[in-house]
């Protein structure tokens, strides 16, 4: 459903801070494909969905989704199928809005917008979605968003990111700010609404033990490539140990974060 074609991205191009943050890559993507990827600071995870998103242009090479050319497409128009989550909770909704606005506002992803008056209907909608979430939201629909906890509101992106059933699910480490508890908790309510509505999901992690838990493969990558694309046959039989040693043999990394963030779990 997507596939990326001999895709490069350089940065400042002929200037001394010529930085190539994706080299050639290559990849396709199922339909209904979780995919976790892992790669230490600076491997290009966030410019690949940069990329594939709109919001960086790829010097060279192709992008697909659903067989159609999308790598010229403007990022807004990207935006009615395709879903993004950041790090930064205060990212992904308008604070000074309530809840059932900003729900609103994520029903009509990508078009023009006039906040119109919200029908009986589309509040109940709402209602039943938030009530998944598990977080009493439900009940407050018209509360202002910039009360909410950062747990709150990264599961109400969530919410929004998914509202409109986008093709395609882009998580950027949107876990990575909240309190452990927090967020295993959003983790869990990710997995929930991208198998009962078996989105196409790519979500980045520096957690190991996440990373082997959730989706059905695992995508290496370092320097700007994907040296390995885990499937899920393979995943299935690894442990987290299995996933380290695999990850160093291929990156030669032994002293990143992610392996000592893992200590704590060998
Ligand atoms: N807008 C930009 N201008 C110049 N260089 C950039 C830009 N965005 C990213 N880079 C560089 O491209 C490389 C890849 O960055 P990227 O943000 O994709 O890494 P990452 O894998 O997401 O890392 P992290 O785990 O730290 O988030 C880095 O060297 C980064 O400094
Ligand atoms: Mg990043």
């Amino acid at each position: 459903m997507l596939e990326i074609q001999d895709v490069s991205v350089v940065f400042h191009q002929g200037t001394i801070h010529e930085k190539m943050a994706l080299s050639h890559v290559n990849v396709k993507i199922n339909q209904g494909d979780f995919v976790t990827i892992i790669g230490s600071n600076g491997a290009g995870k966030s410019t690949l969905f940069q990329t594939i998103s709109g919001a960086v242009s790829p010097t060279s090479g192709k992008i697909f989704l659903k067989n159609q050319d999308i790598t010229h497409l403007k990022e807004y128009k990207r935006s009615r199928f395709i879903g993004r989550l950041f790090q930064n909770p205060l990212m992904g909704t308008a604070p000074s809005m309530t809840i059932e606005e900003n729900l609103a506002l994520s029903a009509c992803q990508g078009h023009y917008f006039r906040l119109k008056p919200i029908t009986h209907q589309q509040r109940q909608q709402m209602r039943e979605a938030l009530k998944e979430l598990n977080l009493n939201l439900e009940d407050r629909l018209e509360t202002k968003v910039g009360v909410l906890s950062g747990g709150q509101r990264q599961a109400l992106s969530l919410l929004m990111a998914t509202y409109a059933k986008p093709q395609l699910l882009l998580l950027d480490e949107h876990t990575a700010a909240l309190d452990p508890q927090t967020a295993s908790k959003v983790l869990k309510l990710t997995d929930d609404i991208v198998k009962r509505h078996q989105m196409t999901t790519l979500m980045i992690t520096h957690n190991m033990e996440d990373a082997l838990r959730y989706g059905q493969k695992i995508m290496i990558m370092k320097d700007g490539k994907i040296l390995d694309l885990i499937d899920e046959e393979k995943k299935k039989n690894l442990t987290v140990e299995g996933l380290i040693e695999l990850y160093t043999s291929q990156t030669h990394e032994y002293n990143d974060r992610i392996l000592l963030r893992n200590e704590a779990v060998l």
